[in-house]
């Protein structure tokens, strides 16, 4: 049997491989809703136009409601021979409301429907993530006000470097996911321009009223360009780029997760709830949760690299192609969804061990530059001159396998002799984090006006 929405042209069916390859119900069906909401918008357009009678619209609006209801109560049966949720809504609807129901894709297309449709849905995801986001800000933000203080080392090429706090350790995540977030924010302003009405790629004669639909919808304006409007998918590109920046944010985070709760750092402890055991070793927590985080990236990129390399060669206006442009996408949001879910889960449960992050926060001689910084303020060297000396300092500790506090002063003096008894003031890890006090710098005192500063923003969005 040759299609019923195209069969004119036709005298045979499909081949089954066909078939096969080209239905997209089995995903394009996520965006039901707001398929029918296009379709409503559209058909009270044709009415106020005067396309349609206001008879035909008020049975099409009524057919597409119960249609939904159908859907939603899982009465629905999806046809694959239908294709995709658009083709699958209308043959439904033209069997509840009759021959009227075929004026519904008056002035419309395909390609303006998935155009419109995938929009909605990609604005919906877009304000869904956000929230996700800003929960996972606010998890942070408690847990760093609690540990503005706490001190824990600094690394830089996984090597002790300066000692931080951990307060302000995590308060860098929520820097990065502010940044995400405001990406978020800022694909869902471009992507809100209505393509409906741009039908299959070069508008229609029909007095159609753009505006209109593109009000009803929420979108700010109608799209300006009927070819742009089907071939574009940037929209997309850039969710799927912003969400492969953010689930590069949690991968770095998630990694730490895994360090940090190593035995050998023990720097944190994540609760029964967040830990799984070995069926063989039975002392093992390990935190899959944080590995799968960092693991589901690849996903995400994924996603948008499949995307990036679909659109690239395609000429105006709309392929097939485009088609692929869904599973990807559904996949990726779905993804960054949940990990974003498992890391404020593991932020929440994760207890640090301040003390065995204190310890390890003066190991690797972390208050060397302090002692430096000691030199040139103490004794007027040129910051270069006094690198040098405490590195001699620093040897000089490492020989004798004690910590520089630990270093007897007269062995400082034998390498700088205008050393004083007033530089163990400036070689403990404490003393380091308060003197941090430069803007955006570790100070305890800068960490607690930063997490309240976030605090209050976050309280209001
Ligand atoms: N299922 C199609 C898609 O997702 C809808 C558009 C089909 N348009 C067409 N000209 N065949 O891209």
């Amino acid at each position: 049997m040759s299609n019923a929405m195209w069969g004119g042209r036709f005298a045979e069916g499909p081949d089954a491989v066909l078939e096969a390859i080209n239905a997209s119900i089995d995903f394009d069906r996520r965006f039901y809703a707001q398929d029918i909401r296009g379709s409503k918008a559209h058909v009270a357009m044709l009415a106020a136009t005067g396309v349609v009678s206001q008879e035909d619209a008020a049975a099409i609006a009524e057919g597409l409601d119960q249609v939904l209801g159908e859907i939603e109560s899982g009465r629905f049966t999806f046809s694959r021979a239908l294709e995709d949720i658009h083709m699958n809504v209308e043959s439904r609807l033209a069997e509840i409301v009759g021959p009227a129901a075929g004026r519904l894709h008056t002035a419309r297309s395909r390609n303006d429907q998935v155009a419109t449709d995938f929009r909605l849905f990609v604005r919906d995801a877009l304000d869904a993530l956000g929230l996700s986001l800003l929960r996972l800000q606010q998890a942070l933000v408690e847990k760093a006000e609690k540990h503005a203080g706490d001190v824990m080392p600094g690394f830089t090429h996984l090597q002790s470097a300066q000692p931080v706090t951990f307060g302000h350790h995590l308060l860098a995540y929520v820097e990065m996911i502010g940044r995400d977030r405001g990406r978020l924010a800022d694909a869902r302003k471009r992507l809100n321009e209505s393509p409906l009405g741009s039908a299959a790629l070069a508008g229609t004669s029909f007095p159609i009223d753009r505006e209109m639909t593109a009000k009803a919808l929420g979108f700010d304006r109608p799209t300006a360009n009927s070819l742009d409007a089907v071939a574009d998918r940037d929209f997309a590109l850039e969710t799927l780029a912003a969400a492969s920046i953010c689930a590069g944010h949690l991968s770095r985070f998630a990694e730490e997760i895994v360090l940090w709760s190593t035995p050998q750092f023990g720097f944190i402890r994540l609760s029964d709830r967040f830990s799984t055991g070995s069926s063989i070793m039975p002392q093992k927590r390990n935190p899959d949760a944080a590995e799968l985080v960092r693991g589901k990236t690849g996903r995400v990129v994924g996603a948008l690299v499949g995307l990036l390399t679909v659109m690239k060669g395609l000429p105006l206006a709309y392929s097939k192609d485009m088609q692929e442009d869904k599973e990807g996408l559904f996949d990726a949001l779905d993804t960054l969804d949940l990990c974003i879910a498992a890391t404020a889960g593991m932020v929440t449960d994760m207890t640090p061990d301040v003390a065995a992050m204190r310890r390890a926060a003066g190991a690797g001689y972390a208050t060397a530059t302090d002692l430096a910084d000691w030199l040139v303020r103490a004794l007027g060297m040129p910051f270069r001159e006094a690198h040098h000396v405490t590195g001699r300092v620093v040897a000089a500790a490492a020989e004798r396998k004690v910590a520089l506090e630990k270093l007897p002063l007269e062995v400082m003096q034998e390498i700088e002799p205008r050393i004083t008894e007033e530089v163990f003031g400036v070689l403990g890890v404490r003393n380091s984090v308060r003197s941090r006090t430069s803007y955006g710098g570790t100070a305890p005192a800068n960490v607690r006006r930063q997490a309240a500063r976030w605090r209050r923003t976050l309280a209001k969005q």
